[in-house]
């Protein structure tokens, strides 16, 4: 008999069945999905508002996060039971006329858009009370199991009880938390969960989406089991002979008596996420005795022979088996997935990774899926991840919070490098309702919550405490700072500390002291002075740029003055264009060049995101960012002419990326830096100004090569090189003429990439083309369909906005349309849309368990339309 692990993403379950000298088959620990079915209700009952409101619970709730504190903090739960008197959270009340949905769910992306909403928060309702209910029965056959729910995160606020009876919650909406069910349960019977979220208004700088926006999991172990996150490896020597894997693994005993069991682990091979061939590592045996009710942990050690390292060109991945036994027979198995790799900060050269030099091409991103909202979908993760990679990317910053846990399994299986990021507040708030609120009771159970549940991926480079924290500049958040630092090292001391500072002061004042890396937001010319000041401390730029720009916008003439280029409410591409602590991309290129010691960048933002439409909103942040009275109260002043013009602005305009996906001008300029390898070329703007013909209409390129010529119908508008700190190549006195714009790049003297720009003709068709032809039935997978608005020839015509309508047959359904317009307040659950400067995005799901082909419509008036067709697997 094989030991067998069954593996499928979001919806998976998985069984571990006990290996095969064990003579035994039966599952040791189950991890099932928990999305499935589920009722859904907004507001409390009516006479029940503000029963449970946070204050009134918060002593039963603060005991959920025992495991994560110290003995001192630890708080007792009040006796008694809470919510007896409000309706939804009893066990017998009737919720079948309540909305039936799946998880992971975010409400707020249902909309609708209104102008009344803050454009700082997408202009959609994400906040106020939700209540999820489900039903569920626990076979008889599972007597004396432990059963847990874990909830990869839930916005926000949690409160859950079972059968009527409080189990527990988590007020931060970014944390996943895992809760015992165990003493609630009901043997062969019905079982109901209810869950009640309260999403506090006020709360966020940027749309945090409302609702179970993450998976949902039912755990069921023995009595005796390894704990909740309870296996940690580490691999404290790496060679290309052997490397030292140790892992540290807790029990837990929860049943009545003291128990011994026998732990040990196997090291597979992984391959595409699955274990392959024979262990090629064993630990010895180690006895545990743990009291009843306590936990015990001990190290088990291995050597893996000729390791395959983690890289981010082959990010080679391996399963760590642990089980646990009681007389000879298995009672529980986990597996960790790890990786085998070295990273280190260095003070001259940046970052190492297995000792090669590595510079952070980052990028920041926020947690949104654009159309998808909030809700996690591991497809929609990856397609994100596939074109940061097309683009050069190596690294992540999770703004501002811990990730779904999703993306950290794509940075592990796909080479990329990820800061993990804890808090965007401290004890002073930036939103009156955000984390300062929580900070005092919870940051301590957070903060080790999140290291303990993210220590095991290679991808993790840099923890970080905080993003912009308002006690950078002061006493109190030095000692904060510090005692942050100091609770993440009791956690994992394999990687550093930072946080991202915006305050200059913070690199000077005892800040910069209390991180292992200083990190600088949006500081390109102070790298110099920093290192100056601070010879012992390793650097990077935590945060840079945040360039604004709108896909296929272009406004003449043409300023290099970076407060310009606005109009409509959206920003001109030419990429010259940026908030007042904000800079172009080739300024923050300019200041790694000067400074190479500094280790890379992490670029504000690889997506556009919903909220934050600065510079037509985001005004919290906008205020932040100024650190000098006088400079504040410009900024206040200008704040204030914005909200007297309706600014129908929802989402951001600094992603490189827009918010369906499509590339924006910058993405080139970024791919030329950061894939130098790759011989590209890349012109803009569109050459379909009909208006403009005689007027000078500048000409950018961006290319890996160092040299270029342009030729306007043929003929050379000049060939030009490079200069020192150059990382575009400018013709801006262009006369604009119908035709052909054509690039030539050349690199070391050799011709090396092309470009051809052209003027279209009107507009005749539409185009179709799916990101992946077929797709699994599986009720999750997703393809994401580019409509083109194209003329005769098939060229995509620019500026069109042409109405499209869809249509679907087959076992699929839509779940998402947008074009990239941050001013759009279409429904993203439309079946129509209009184009944005020739785009449009189509985002269909496969319906589970139902094969067939999914036929795809798309229609507009006065054009062809077009169809195609996506396999169900
Ligand atoms: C930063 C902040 C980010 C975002 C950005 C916009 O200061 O850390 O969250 O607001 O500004 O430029």
């Amino acid at each position: 008999m094989k030991k067998r692990i069954f593996h499928c993403l979001l919806t998976a379950t998985f069984l571990i069945l006990a290996p095969a000298a064990f003579a035994q088959r039966a599952p040791v620990r189950e991890r099932l999905s928990m999305n499935a079915d589920w009722r859904f209700k907004r507001d409390d009952p009516p006479g029940s508002e503000g029963v449970l409101s946070y204050e009134r619970i918060k002593d039963w709730v603060t005991a959920t996060g025992n495991e994560f504190t110290g003995s001192k903090s630890k708080r007792v739960r009040p006796a008694g039971n809470l919510g007896e008197q409000v309706s939804y959270a009893q066990r017998t009340f009737d919720d079948r006329d309540w909305r039936q949905l799946n998880l992971p769910h975010d409400w707020g992306i249902e909309g609708p858009f209104k102008q009344e909403y803050p454009g700082e928060t997408g202009k959609l309702p994400w906040w106020g009370v939700g209540w999820y209910r489900k039903h569920f029965t626990a076979s008889s056959k599972d007597k004396g199991k432990q059963f847990y729910l874990d909830i990869d995160g839930a916005m926000a606020y949690a409160t859950v009880w079972l059968n009527g009876k409080l189990v527990g919650g988590w007020p931060y909406g970014y944390a996943s938390f895992e809760l015992d069910l165990t003493p609630y349960i009901d043997f062969g019977a019905d079982n109901v969960l209810a869950i009640r979220l309260d999403n506090p208004p006020d709360s966020s700088r940027w749309y945090p989406g409302g609702g179970i926006y993450r998976n949902v999991w039912l755990v069921k172990t023995s009595p005796v089991h390894v704990g909740h996150w309870g296996t940690y490896v580490t691999t404290p020597e790496v060679g290309q002979a052997a490397a030292k894997v140790n892992l540290k693994v807790s029990l837990d005993n929860n049943s009545a008596t003291s128990a011994s069991a026998v732990v040990r682990t196997q090291v597979y091979e992984l391959l595409n996420g699955q274990k392959t061939g024979k262990p090629i590592a064993f630990s010895d045996p180690t006895t545990l005795t743990i009291a009843a009710g306590a936990s015990e942990a001990t190290t088990l050690t291995m050597s893996v022979n000729k390791p395959k390292i983690w890289s981010l060109q082959k990010p080679n991945l391996y399963a760590a088996v642990t089980t646990v036994e009681q007389n000879r027979r298995i009672i529980d198995a986990q597996e960790t997935v790890f990786g085998i790799r070295t990273i280190k900060f260095d003070i001259d050269k940046g970052f190492f990774l297995n000792g090669e030099h590595v510079r952070l091409n980052g990028v920041c991103d926020h947690h949104d899926l654009g159309a998808l909202g909030a809700a996690i979908n591991w497809r929609a993760l990856e397609r994100q991840i596939e074109i940061l990679k097309e683009m050069g990317v190596s690294a992540i910053r999770t703004s501002h919070n811990p990730p779904a846990p999703e993306l950290l399994d794509l940075c592990d299986r796909m080479g990329i490098v990820v800061m993990d990021e804890a808090f965007d507040a401290w004890r002073r708030g930036k939103k009156k309702n955000d984390y300062h609120l929580l900070f005092d009771d919870w940051h301590e159970k957070d903060l080790r919550a999140q290291v303990r549940r993210d220590r095991n991926h290679p991808s993790i480079i840099l923890w970080s405490i905080g993003n912009e924290i308002g006690e950078q500049g002061n006493a109190e958040g030095h000692k904060l700072a510090a005692e942050l630092r100091d609770i993440v090292h009791e956690e994992d001391l394999t990687r550093p500390v930072t946080a991202g500072a915006n305050n200059l002061n913070a690199g000077y004042n005892g800040f910069q002291k209390t991180v292992d890396v200083f990190g600088y937001n949006y500081k390109p010319t102070e790298y110099g002075k920093f290192r100056q000041a601070n010879p012992t401390i390793p650097l990077f730029a935590s945060e840079t740029s945040s360039a604004v720009s709108s896909r296929g916008e272009y406004y003449f003439p043409v300023s290099d003055d970076k407060s310009q280029g606005r109009a409509d409410f959206q920003v001109s591409s030419y990429d010259l264009y940026a908030p007042r602590w904000a800079w172009p991309p080739d300024v923050e290129f300019k200041g790694l060049d000067e400074f190479p010691f500094t280790a890379g960048e992490f670029v504000w933002t690889g997506f556009d995101y919903l909220g934050e439409p600065t510079p037509y909103g985001g005004d919290s942040t906008t205020l932040l960012n100024f650190t000098n009275p006088a400079e504040q109260a410009r900024m206040a002043q200008e704040i204030k002419e914005l909200a007297k013009i309706r600014v129908p602005s929802r989402s951001s305009y600094f992603g490189i990326i827009d918010l369906a996906g499509f590339k924006k001008d910058r993405f080139y300029i970024y791919q030329a830096r950061w894939r130098p390898e790759l011989p590209m070329a890349h012109i803009l703007p569109h050459w379909n100004w009909p208006e403009r013909a005689g007027q000078v209409t500048p000409v950018h390129v961006y290319t890996s090569g160092d040299e270029a010529e342009l030729f306007l119908n043929g003929r050379s508008l000049g060939r030009k090189k490079k200069e020192q700190y150059q990382y575009r190549l400018r013709w801006d006195d262009v006369k604009y003429e119908p035709g052909e714009l054509r690039v030539v790049a050349y690199k070391n003297g050799k011709q090396w990439a092309e470009d051809v720009m052209k003027t279209t003709g009107p507009a005749s068709k539409l185009t179709m083309k799916a990101d992946r032809p077929t797709i699994r039935a599986d009720g999750q997978d997703l393809t994401f369909v580019t409509v083109t608005i194209a003329d005769k020839n098939g060229l995509l015509v620019p500026r069109s906005k042409n109405r499209i309508r869809f249509e679907l047959a087959g076992p699929g359904e839509i779940v998402g349309v947008d074009n990239g317009d941050a001013t759009s307040f279409e429904s993203f659950q439309s079946k129509a849309r209009n184009a944005y400067n020739g785009l449009c995005m189509v985002i269909v799901r496969a319906k589970a368990g139902q094969a067939g082909a999914i036929k795809l419509k798309a229609q507009s008036d006065g054009l062809a339309g077009a169809e195609i067709v996506i396999g169900s697997k």
